[in-house]
């Protein structure tokens, strides 16, 4: 059993798809703590609701991003976490955090990268008018949304798609790829070389 960490900034709708996933033993690993940046967020609501414990690390209590850092990191440690899922989580993490999780560090976004890095993904997706765009789930290094590609898969945007009704299909196709890809990371099944994920 793999301890794993979601770490979390909104609405926790991704979080909710892992924490279904492991609830039905989708993958061999259990959610031990979510960790959570922003004391509004729903998904701490979502962590309630299923039992699991929650770190609430609002930025503004520390004075450098090292020691709020330090603060999740002594968490992880406590309690062994082989695997950091980053699920709606907009924050940046400092190089070392990275090094110290190297590998075991993994983000879900909102296209198919490297086209519409960033925090509005599937809006500049929209608004640039791609008939394809999709949903990624990767590996998480020190250069933003660049990480080695675990799975991806394509969303078509059709003429008489909203932003909202794109946003509803690349939804669900993120609650089915990210607990996916988790359960490919359980299984010991992916090998990174350079920007090759492979072994599976
Ligand atoms: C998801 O669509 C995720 O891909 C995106 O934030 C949303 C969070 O939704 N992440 C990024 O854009 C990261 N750059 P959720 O809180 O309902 O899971």
């Amino acid at each position: 059993m793999i301890n794993i960490a979601v770490f979390c900034s909104g609405y926790g709708s991704n979080f909710q798809a892992i924490a279904d996933a492991a609830r039905e033993n989708f993958f061999k690993g259990r959610i031990t703590i979510m960790v959570c940046d922003n004391k509004d967020a729903f998904a701490l609501e979502r962590a309630k609701k299923e039992g699991i414990p929650t770190l609430l690390a609002l930025r503004e209590n520390f004075k450098t991003r090292e020691d709020f850092e330090n603060k999740i990191i002594r968490e992880l440690d406590n309690q062994e976490i082989g695997l950091v899922c980053l699920a709606g989580f907009m924050r940046i993490l400092t190089p070392e955090f990275i090094e110290r999780y190297k590998d075991r560090v993994i983000n879900v976004h909102p296209s198919l990268l490297p086209s519409f890095k960033g925090t509005s993904g599937i809006k500049d997706a929209f608004e640039y008018a791609v008939k394809i765009t999709g949903v990624t789930v990767h590996f998480v290094t020190q250069e933003l949304d660049s990480g080695p590609i675990i799975l991806q898969e394509p969303v078509k945007i059709e003429s008489t798609d909203t932003e909202k009704t794109l946003e509803e299909k690349i939804h669900a196709v993120e609650h089915r790829l990210y607990p996916e890809a988790i359960k490919l990371f359980c299984e010991g099944k992916l090998k990174i070389k350079g920007k090759k994920v492979y072994g599976y």
